[in-house]
């Protein structure tokens, strides 16, 4: 070797040595307890050959709220100059420096060149290495852990001890590197699952609580709009918001409605309904997209099954009209359904192919491992619909904020590209999904801190919440905050701020208005929701065979998107945008007097009251309801 070569050698391993000391290792992902049914059985062999996986963070993402609002307030010039998909995929993939910053870290730690590889699409690093290497490239210590459940079934998963270190100015650039922490659960789900239903009921959501509130069945369909109180039709709400509109532009317009499986909607109940309240649509069916092998099942059936697909199916079907196709996202096959992100990843390529993402504690893994689907995860495959309508939800707390952050960054993305994301606020007040928070952030049945649902605390869903007609009044009087059987989900999130569009309302509620409760017990600097309210007492609905009366913020989130969608139908009708993400726009005062203002009303939990409504926006019916002629004439003179 020449001495110039070697000094050259010399002063690389010296500028390593430099990087190095100068970025200390700072735990990147931390764990606090194991899940459940799992135990360390041993350390795992050194030898043990490892493809290690490091998921790269999306860049720009601090741009995001920028971009998002040019396109949708409604004083930005940009105004409805909505982004392709291809735009969003350049703007946030992950930058040329995390894959240096990366593959230069790996190199120093002497991994060789070649075995190095950067996945196309750029967003995740790929290595082969022993657990001895990892374990020193990541400070941790990697354990086989095992799963047993009693009955001679068991798994073991090699994974690592309660956390893993980066350097700093690696960690910056990394969303998570796999296998480490995060377990594939998919044995303990199943097996659990089987146990509890004697291995009757396989399937399972895994997108938070389902159903709406089952109240009784109907021995009389009402049809007349006085009897609007004890049960509600299309009809009743066509005279509440006052819709009456009939489609135009229904070969450029689109709206969907999302059902994870095993929920499913069964013909004969959209038959006998549209039988009994909207004779033109019988034989009608929304347009089935499957994700991740998602069908309409009929092997389970029951309320808990049918009840959401149906209610949801039937109503937005309905308003929109026969002329209006409804699109149908089905996610998830029979043994291991579907969570949001899985949803997700099939409405857009970039979100899925960025590996940093799915976390297999939450999320579904296909080809599914225990049969049902055995295809590749839907990627990028489902077509988008201007409206996306979710009546299911879950809980921040029940996330985490990792996860929680990555996901609604995908919501404001879809905003971009114009797509409105409507979700159900929940159905049981300042308790989501029923649960409440302990000091340490975990949820229990007996804590004393407000629990905020999510998705609807995403900044970048509209979050719908529900009211009802009160019993002995008519459509045309105020509706009042659903009290009966459930409460509107509403509060404010510990996760995401207050964003600047809501920011008067939320102050005025609560400096009008202050919620007699300790600073504890809910977050005042968070995102308050709901958003927009609609009914959600007394849906006269067919499932299974027979007409029933339920509740819920799953029957309000359907309405109101058949409502915007037709807002959307009128726009497209004279070439403008559609409505893409609306909260920075209805918060404006001249949308928000274009709300049926509800002033009236509660949504207890937790032990409390929960918060009041009253006028002007409020954590329990949020603006209101919508009125339609006042909404359409507002979004129609916007550009
Ligand atoms: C609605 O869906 C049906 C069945 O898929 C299709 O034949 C029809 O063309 C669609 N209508 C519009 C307006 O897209
Ligand atoms: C809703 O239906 C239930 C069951 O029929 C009834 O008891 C209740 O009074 C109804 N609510 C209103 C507001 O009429
Ligand atoms: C309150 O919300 C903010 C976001 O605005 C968050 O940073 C903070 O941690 C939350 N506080 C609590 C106690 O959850």
């Amino acid at each position: 070797m020449l001495p110039v070569q070697r000094l050259l050698a010399l002063l690389i391993l010296a500028q390593c040595a430099i990087t190095a000391s100068l970025s200390p290792r700072v735990v990147h992902e931390s764990r606090s307890s194991l899940p459940t049914g799992w135990t360390p059985a041993r350390r795992a062999d050194p030898a043990t050959r490892l493809p290690l996986r490091i998921g790269l963070a999306q860049s720009n993402l601090d741009n995001l709220d920028a971009y998002v609002l040019d396109v949708s307030h409604p004083e930005s010039p940009n105004y409805g100059k909505h982004w392709t998909p291809a735009q969003v995929a350049q703007a946030f993939r992950p930058s040329r420096d995390a894959v240096d910053a990366v593959r230069e870290w790996l190199m120093e730690e002497g991994m060789p060149p070649e075995g190095v590889k950067v996945h196309t699409g750029g967003g995740w690093v790929q290595v082969d290495v022993t657990v001895e290497e990892a374990e020193r490239l990541l400070s941790t210590e990697y354990y086989v852990y095992q799963f047993g459940d009693g009955e001679g079934r068991s798994s073991e998963h090699v994974a690592c001890k309660e956390k893993y270190h980066l350097p700093e100015h690696v960690s910056k650039h990394v969303e998570l590197v796999v296998p480490t922490l995060h377990f594939d659960v998919h044995v303990k789900r199943e097996r659990v699952a089987e146990k509890r239903s004697g291995s009757k009921n396989m399937g399972q959501s895994r997108s938070g609580i389902v159903n709406p509130k089952f109240i009784g069945e109907i021995e009389t369909a009402l049809t007349e709009l006085a009897d609007c109180d004890k049960q509600i039709t299309p009809d009743c709400l066509r005279a509440l918001y006052d819709f009456v509109y009939l489609p135009v532009a229904t070969d450029r317009n689109t709206i969907g409605i999302v059902e994870y499986t095993p929920e499913a909607y069964l013909d004969q109940d959209m038959d006998w309904f549209f039988g009994n309240y909207s004779p033109s649509q019988v034989g009608q069916r929304p347009a089935l997209v499957s994700i991740d092998g998602g069908y309409d099942q009929t092997l389970f059936q029951g309320f808990s099954v049918n009840g959401e697909a149906d209610l949801d199916l039937q109503y937005a079907m309905a308003l929109v009209g026969a002329t209006q196709n409804v699109t149908l996202y089905q996610a998830g096959d029979l043994y291991e359904g579907a969570s949001f992100n899985n949803f997700l990843d099939a409405l857009d390529g970039s979100y899925c192919t960025y590996e940093g993402g799915d976390n297999p504690e939450y999320d579904s893994v296909y080809p599914d491992p225990y049969g049902g689907y055995t295809g590749k995860e839907n990627c990028g495959t489902a077509p988008l619909s201007n409206i996306i309508s979710t009546s299911y939800g879950a809980t921040e707390a029940s996330y985490g904020a990792a996860y929680t952050q990555r996901q609604c960054a995908e919501y404001g993305k879809l905003g971009l590209m114009g797509v409105t994301i409507l979700y159900s606020s929940g159905d049981t007040g300042v308790a989501g999904n029923g649960l409440c928070l302990n000091a340490d952030g975990t949820e229990s049945s007996s804590g004393t801190r407000f629990d905020p649902g999510f998705p609807g605390s995403c900044p970048y869903v509209t979050s719908v919440g529900a009211t009802q007609i009160q019993a002995g009044s008519t459509v045309w009087d105020p509706e009042t905050a659903c009290g009966q059987y459930i409460y509107s989900g509403g509060g404010f999130s510990n996760v995401f701020s207050t964003p600047a569009w809501q920011a008067s309302a939320v102050d005025d509620y609560l400096a009008k208005y202050p919620p007699p409760y300790a600073s504890d017990v809910f977050n005042a600097s968070g995102r308050g929701y709901p958003d927009i309210s609609a009914n959600g007492l007394n849906y006269s609905v067919v499932v299974d065979g027979t007409l029933q009366l339920v509740a819920g913020t799953s029957c309000s989130s359907p309405v109101a998107a058949a409502i915007l969608s037709a807002v959307n139908d009128a726009r497209l009708a004279i070439g403008k945008s559609t409505i893409g993400f609306i909260n920075p726009t209805i918060y404006t005062p001249p949308f928000m007097a274009a709300f049926n203002d509800i002033t009236t009303g509660n949504n207890p939990g937790c032990g409390t009251d929960g918060f009041a409504a009253a006028p002007g926006w409020d954590p329990v019916t949020g603006l209101g309801t919508p009125n339609f002629p006042k909404l359409l004439a507002l979004w129609l003179a916007l550009p």
